[in-house]
């Protein structure tokens, strides 16, 4: 696992745009595992403005999303969907056909999960941020956890934390279709994506806590080829020995 953290936000937008550039530089049709939230925004904002220098093609990938809201079609303006498209989808290349996004109002939602993990090729990097409570994709804390595409219901605190999307707590959809722990972890490399001081402890725990399925993000102690990425706040429980230069590492 690499560890880097940044004092700046652009800084490390930058950082995580440059694993991506590299990847596309090496594959130009290199499949991206694609995370909503916050988290991820500055890295997308980097990947448009490559894109708009001409640095950077998005012709030949495809992408796969983690998860979307049960409930919400396409259409809908807090859709994961309609955020991948506002913020990213609409201001690059990347051929809309080869843009995955479990269906929100699919007829079927088990069929649809079985769809998903077909449809799923071998991911060479997945971009991922975490929640406060830990979840990963939206793998929420429990007694267990899924391996491949499924349906989840939906913590309270993810709720209340993602109610800032949305007009009231109860507009907020109680169930998702989410990518599994499995899929997430067959990625050839992750991106992890934390920032803010509330975002410190569950960061710490899942990098050098114990594997434990009370908190998902621990699984990704089990990846070969993990990058992390924090700002300051976010790293302040890791201790500074094992934080690396990001001048040397990346
Ligand atoms: P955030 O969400 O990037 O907006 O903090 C992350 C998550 O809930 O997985």
């Amino acid at each position: 696992m690499h560890i880097f953290s940044f004092s700046s936000e652009e800084e490390l937008n930058k950082a995580g745009a440059k694993v991506v550039i590299d990847l596309l530089m090496k594959k130009p049709s290199a499949i991206l595992g694609l995370a909503t939230g916050q988290s991820p925004v500055g890295i997308y904002k980097q990947l448009v403005k490559a894109y708009k220098k001409g640095i950077i093609s998005f012709q030949l990938i495809k992408t796969f999303n983690l998860d979307e809201y049960i409930g919400l079609n396409k259409e809908h303006p807090q859709s994961f969907y309609m955020f991948m498209k506002q913020r990213f989808f609409d201001h690059v290349n990347i051929p809309s056909e080869r843009s995955y996004i479990p269906d929100g109002i699919a007829p079927d939602f088990n069929e649809e999960c079985i769809r998903y993990d077909r449809l799923l090729n071998k991911i060479d990097l997945q971009i991922l941020g975490i929640g406060h409570n830990g979840h990963i994709g939206f793998n929420e804390p429990g007694n267990y956890l899924s391996s491949r595409t499924h349906v989840v219901e939906l913590t309270e605190e993810t709720r209340i934390a993602n109610s800032k999307y949305f007009s009231s707590l109860n507009k907020v959809p109680t169930h998702a279709i989410t990518m599994g722990i499995g899929n997430i972890l067959k990625a050839q490399k992750i991106v992890f994506v934390a920032r803010g001081k509330e975002k410190a402890e569950i960061v710490f725990q899942s990098l050098f806590g114990p594997i434990t399925t009370e908190c998902p993000g621990s699984f990704l102690q089990l990846h070969p080829n993990l990058v992390v990425l924090l700002d300051k706040e976010a790293a302040s429980y890791i201790d500074e020995g094992k934080i690396q230069n990001i001048e040397t590492a990346l």
